[in-house]
């Protein structure tokens, strides 16, 4: 293997394995490292999101939202179903294969971009050199270096003192995605988006889920008027959301966790089977880099960059999870494309102001853009308008009628300034506002576009049509 390239790839993740193709594309030489192995031991590309993140937990709640479906709401169809039984194994098995035909996609698109892929952990040093130890080795062997170094070493779960992972009892997201048995109760410490995912494909399989979430309120990153609904909605699912609550103790007695937590009311106790930790992520930096090689992080461990994702150390770009802005396996790939494009002589940039985020419970939870209260926070006029499923003659169809649209637009230049909705297939939805808001649509732009009959898109469609107090399919409020 050569020892020199134009770009080496610090991290496979949708961050860096996208970066590292872009540049291959571009005519740059250039390795990847990556340090992930599955659990036959295998080196595989694709990082958290495909490992043990996005992919795996989609596969499950699809099969899990079937298994529920076919329980009670095919019945609705006229399709009645009995003796439905739930075959773990074979959900784990599909799920499983999922993830290693993507993975093995990304080794098949490495080869046919001729990108040299790096097995080991990596460490940058001075000069722009990385060093690599390889599995199973007490040290770094290998020297390789480069014109460019793209860091892309993702994010892992935050850890709770009180709660230690014992990978049994008590597991992280990963380990939550891969329990051989249903709990009878299952304990999530977080009701953030690893909690509700996670959340919901376990209590549709059956357990009792509680989640213990130390904010007040659900869902402080999102418009409180979807949030709300959304506490509405998994409350009336089954999900126990204990909200104001902080887990001050955690006890395994046998096969059992005995939490205990408190609220308002003081002390509380709760025995668990399982007990998932998900309390946020923090950026992989420990050990990315030699102390020498003075790469500048803060105290949380992200790395510091500018607006192009260049670090302080010229031709050294960090990427994703790791530096700021969302967590989000989308905007880390996006950055991918534009650093190599940069690193090519290109002058390419990120849109942060429109980057979509989709929660994937039922229904779906997504957005794009600046809510409600922080808009009215800022003192920024603007003029709201919500349209409800309940009114969408397709998601009567579809028996989906649970949550809205809501368009936000700026009252004196009528901008759409964000787009929130909760219901069916909103993360395909939301791709419509994105792509208004990526070409500065205002809500008339929308209101005057066509859409086809009967679509669940015809919801952002009337909903900006409400902007103007003018949706056909609801009363006009009085809300102007
Ligand atoms: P999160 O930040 O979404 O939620 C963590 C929750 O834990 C918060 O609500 C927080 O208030 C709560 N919390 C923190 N400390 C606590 C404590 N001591 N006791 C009780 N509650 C506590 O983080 P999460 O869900 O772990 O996800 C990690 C990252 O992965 C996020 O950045 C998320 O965006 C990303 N992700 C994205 C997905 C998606 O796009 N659909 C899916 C899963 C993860």
């Amino acid at each position: 293997m050569a020892s020199r390239f134009d770009v080496i790839v610090i991290g496979g993740g949708p961050a860096g394995y996208v970066a590292a193709i872009r540049c291959a594309q571009l005519g740059m030489n250039t390795a990847c490292v990556d340090a992930w192995r599955d659990r036959q031991g295998r080196s595989v590309l694709g990082g958290t999101c495909l490992n043990s993140g996005c992919i795996p937990s989609k596969a499950l709640l699809e099969s899990s939202e079937i298994y529920e479906q076919a329980q009670g709401a095919f019945a609705l169809h006229g399709v009645r179903c009995s003796g439905v039984e739930l075959d773990l194994k074979a959900m784990m098995a599909r799920k499983d294969s999922i993830v290693s035909s993507l993975t093995r996609g990304i080794a098949g698109l490495f080869k046919a971009h001729k990108i040299t892929w790096v097995t080991g952990r990596a460490r940058l040093l001075p000069q722009k050199r990385v060093e690599v130890r390889g599995h199973g080795e007490s040290g770094y062997g290998q020297m390789i270096d480069a014109e460019n170094i793209i860091l892309a070493p993702g994010s892992v779960p935050v850890e709770m003192g009180v709660a230690p992972l014992d990978g049994r009892l008590i597991v992280d997201s990963a380990g939550a995605l891969e329990f051989q048995e249903v709990p009878p109760r299952l304990g999530i410490i977080g009701a953030g988006v690893v909690g509700l995912e996670l959340g919901s494909v376990w209590r549709r399989l059956g357990s009792k889920v509680v989640l213990l979430e130390a904010q007040p309120a659900l869902l402080t990153m999102t418009d409180t008027q979807i949030a709300s609904e959304a506490l509405r909605l998994f409350t009336a699912q089954g999900l126990d959301i204990r909200l104001g609550t902080r887990l001050v103790g955690c006890q395994v007695v046998g096969d059992q966790v005995e939490m205990t937590y408190q609220d308002q009311d003081g002390d509380h106790r709760e025995t668990v089977d399982k007990l998932v930790v998900a309390v946020g992520r923090r950026p992989n930096t420990r050990d990315l880099f030699a102390p020498e090689t003075e790469l500048l992080l803060d105290e949380w461990g992200v790395i510091h960059i500018d607006e192009h994702c260049r670090t302080n150390i010229p031709g050294v770009y960090a990427i994703g999870d790791a530096i700021r802005g969302p967590m989000l396996a989308h905007k880390g790939s996006e950055e991918g494309v534009m650093v190599a494009e940069r690193i090519a002589g290109q002058q390419s940039s990120v849109n942060y102001e429109t980057v979509p985020s989709v929660i994937y419970t039922l229904p779906e939870i997504a957005w794009v853009g600046k809510n409600e209260q922080a808009l009215r926070a800022a003192g920024i006029d603007c003029r709201v308008g919500v349209f409800p499923f309940s009114a969408s003659g397709r998601a009567l169809a579809l028996g989906n009628t649970s949550g809205m649209v809501k368009v936000i637009a700026d009252a004196a230049t009528d901008r759409i300034l964000g787009v929130h909705m909760i219901g069916p297939h909103c993360s395909e939805l939301v791709a419509e506002a994105v792509i208004a808001m990526q070409f500065s649509a205002s809500s008339e732009d929308l209101a005057m576009t066509m859409f086809a009959h009967p679509t669940l898109s015809e919801a952002l469609h009337e909903a900006a049509l409400a902007v103007d107090n003018r949706a056909i399919h609801i009363a006009r409020s009085r809300r102007h």
